[in-house]
């Protein structure tokens, strides 16, 4: 039986339009060559930033790149955490953001996700015991849940951020990966003042151009950059050049096309899977991304089901990690993107199966 990973959030092998980087990273070599090998100012490779700039509407003191969207996050956090100093995330969120931001030693409060959104009443109340540092918001397709924020509950959180003076920092890395459906207005287009608004060419391009970049307030921007220089002097131009010349050709939107009509199929393979061997399960039903996440039936914990799904040879994630304060114990995450629909298939029915066994076993003690 071949194993099926329901584990990492990456993307499909098959996705990386490799042909068109060699020939885009040869032409920028013989164009850019000097510029992009040697040193040079920290917010990135200046034609890039150019590029976003324009492609975001935004002047060009706005945006910093860096080796990917986490490193800015490490950046944020050395510039605005002391020990001690809360953080809001959702919860769940995004594993990595949590460990970075305890590694400060931020205090991180987490605002139930719901599936449309953060739970508002939930985050009012929280503001009136503390006034974070930032509130780390994953809007569209959220990792870990799949949960894309409703309107109302943006507009709701930008008033809340505007009443208590909180700085937003909206991670949207997933944003353009919308397979069906209306996109909502990002934090940013909603307060621009107070939102540091972040996104990567990671799941656009391929993880390994390790480009990530944010569009903020220049004063900020420059701190940041401050601290970006001391940490690497410059970010890895290389890459950078290479996605510059790549998006400067206009291959970005033809890309964008390619991964929705690679991975819609996969994330209705998905939920075609629920519906067939999980109809009672709690799913978030998403429009685009890279995850679905399901709430396992009471009594049935993720910690079980991953050890009966091990002699299945299906491995999944503990969901524990995403949540700040505790809880995710029946919560599990299914990222689609770098299966096939077969595979899919097989791997909810593995799990479905998983899960019965778990209830069966537990039934028994
Ligand atoms: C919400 C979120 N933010 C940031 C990242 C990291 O992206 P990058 O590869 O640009 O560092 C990921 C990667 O999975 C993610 O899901």
């Amino acid at each position: 039986m071949e194993t099926i990973n329901f584990t990492r959030g990456v993307p499909a092998n098959e996705s990386f339009p490799t042909a068109e980087l060699i020939d885009a990273a040869t032409s920028v070599l013989k164009s850019h060559g000097a510029q992009m090998l040697q040193y040079g100012p920290s917010r990135g490779f200046e034609p890039l930033r150019q590029w976003l700039a324009e492609w975001q509407r935004v002047p060009v003191d706005r945006v910093l790149t860096s080796n990917g969207s986490l490193q800015i996050i490490e950046f944020l956090c050395l510039h605005l955490i002391k020990p001690g100093d809360v953080v809001f995330t959702e919860s769940p969120s995004y594993d990595r953001t949590i460990g970075l931001l305890r590694r400060h030693g931020a205090r991180v409060v987490g605002i139930p996700c719901e599936a449309d959104g953060p739970n508002i009443e939930a985050l009012g109340q929280a503001l009136q015991k503390h006034v974070p540092r930032f509130f780390y918001v994953i809007p569209d397709f959220q990792n870990p849940a799949g949960s894309t924020c409703s309107g109302t509950k943006r507009r709701q959180i930008v008033d809340l951020a505007n009443q208590y003076d909180v700085l937003l920092v909206e991670d949207a890395p997933y944003r353009l990966l919308r397979y069906r459906g209306r996109e909502k207005p990002t934090l940013y287009e909603l307060a621009p003042d107070r939102t540091l608004h972040m996104s990567s060419f990671t799941k656009l391009i391929a993880p390994g151009v390790r480009t990530g970049f944010m569009i903020g307030e220049p004063g900020t921007i420059g701190k940041l950059a401050k601290i970006a220089e001391d940490t690497y002097i410059s970010p890895g131009y290389v890459a950078q050049a290479i996605t510059y010349e790549w998006c400067r050709r206009g291959l970005l939107p033809p890309q964008i096309e390619r991964l929705k009509a690679l991975y819609a199929p996969r994330l209705d393979a998905c939920l075609a899977g629920i519906d067939k061997y999980m109809p009672e399960a709690q799913a978030t039903r998403p429009d685009g991304g890279f995850f679905i996440s399901l709430t396992l039936p009471e009594g049935v914990s993720t910690t079980a089901v991953r050890t009966q799904a091990a002699t299945k040879a299906l491995n999944l994630a503990d969901g524990l990690a995403f949540f700040p304060e505790g809880g995710g114990e029946r919560f599990l995450r299914l990222p689609f993107c770098a299966l096939s629909p077969a595979e899919i298939d097989d791997g909810v029915k593995r799990l479905a199966e998983s899960v019965q066994a778990t209830r069966a076993t537990a039934a028994v003690r």
